[in-house]
């Protein structure tokens, strides 16, 4: 074996040092509050059956890229499909949320673009807009002021520019002030880009999402819908004009440069939005969230949310990976977050609620926190 380069065992013992280290486990604490299975379709095999209903020969494998040998009738089908759930113009397939949101922000912004982002955004969305050869300024997480601020004094520099948002953000679980930051976007004709990743199967009726539930969707440039959480399967897609599909089909590299999903994550994507129109467990959800918030306090140090994921500061990453450890000790299943994920200052205890936690759980989460 090669000698292991000396830079990079330096920078797995400082990870260690500073109780940053991962490692993947293959067992989990039993009572779900960390996976983002919000709603259960894959833990409690809702997918699975719904999958089954599906009269459909698999194809393993899709051969290529869609602009080689990859694509299908049934992928154009699935994505017209989603097209008419999200109330968009057409959307198009990605592997990942990840992927999406690389290859959107490295493509989408050119050199003379400005992209103003909250700075709490995932790291696929910065990943992306890295790649991207457009000027990037963040404004403060949800701070409509800041980003009328920056756009006042930006405007006249810049040929387009982007606003970037999460509707739920990942690490606080709050939501962005959709409907003030839409107008804003309509009134300077900004070109606003939605994650809705912890958002699909949350908001909405059916689980639409934010956008559609508070009905700014056509104000959007973009969205991302993500299908590894709430939908309980895999993939992405991004929401929007026909022109925009044209674009990204020819510049995203993410699409381009990539083998094709195979049919059965096709199939597990079409299966998880017919359940989302069906299903109790979207009401479930919130029946859950409700409660947890009913039984929260103003000491006891929660960011204030109404979507599936809820915060518990904990200053310190060392406190805070006790008490994920203590909690992990009684079978309960969050997951501690530390700096420089998240500030110096503001570590936390992140939890994700499911439909099928119990009331029984949730108190006894609360209570042991
Ligand atoms: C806000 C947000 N966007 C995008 C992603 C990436 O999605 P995926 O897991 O499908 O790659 C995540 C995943 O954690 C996320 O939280």
């Amino acid at each position: 074996m090669t000698s292991f380069p000396k830079k990079l065992t330096h920078k797995l013992l400082q990870s260690k040092e500073k109780l940053l280290f991962r490692s993947l486990k293959t067992i989990y604490p039993l009572i779900d509050f960390s996976s983002n299975d919000y709603l259960g379709f894959s833990s409690q095999g809702f997918l699975d059956e719904e999958i089954k209903l599906i009269d459909k020969s698999i194809r393993v494998g899709s051969t290529g890229s869609r602009l080689i040998s990859g694509n299908s009738s049934f992928f154009e089908e699935i994505e017209s499909n989603i097209a008419k759930f999200h109330n968009s113009q057409s959307t198009l397939l990605f592997n990942s949320g990840y992927d999406a949101n690389v290859g959107l922000l490295s493509s989408v912004p050119q050199k003379g673009d400005l992209i103003l982002s909250d700075e709490l955004m995932h790291a696929s969305l910065i990943d992306g807009i890295r790649l991207s050869f457009a000027t990037h300024y963040k404004f403060k997480h949800n701070n409509v002021d800041h980003l009328i601020e920056l756009v006042n004094r930006f405007k006249d520099d810049f040929d387009e520019i982007y606003v970037v948002v999460e509707s739920v953000y990942s690490m606080d679980g709050d939501c962005a002030p959709l409907i003030e930051i839409s107008k804003m976007c309509k009134e300077f004709n900004l070109h606003l880009i939605v994650d809705e990743a912890h958002a699909i199967g949350v908001f909405g009726n059916q689980g639409e999402g934010l956008c559609q539930h508070l009905n700014i969707q056509d104000y959007c440039f973009a969205r991302i819908y993500t299908y590894g959480k709430a939908m309980g399967c895999h993939g992405a897609a991004i929401a929007c004009s026909e022109e925009l599909k044209h674009y990204l089909i020819n510049y995203s590299r993410s699409f381009i440069y990539t083998t094709a999903m195979p049919e059965h994550s096709l199939i597990a994507i079409k299966a998880a939005y017919k359940l989302l129109t069906k299903t109790d467990e979207i009401t479930k959800l919130n029946h859950n969230i409700a409660f947890f918030n009913s039984l929260l306090n103003h000491t006891s140090h929660f960011i204030e949310s109404k979507s599936a994921i809820h915060c518990k500061l904990i200053s310190g990453n060392k406190q805070v990976q006790e008490v994920e450890e203590k909690l992990s000790s009684t079978d309960i299943f969050v997951k501690s977050i530390k700096s420089p994920t998240i500030k110096v200052g503001f570590e936390r205890i992140r939890i994700s609620l499911h439909s099928f936690n119990t009331k029984e759980q949730i108190s006894l989460l609360i209570n042991s926190l």
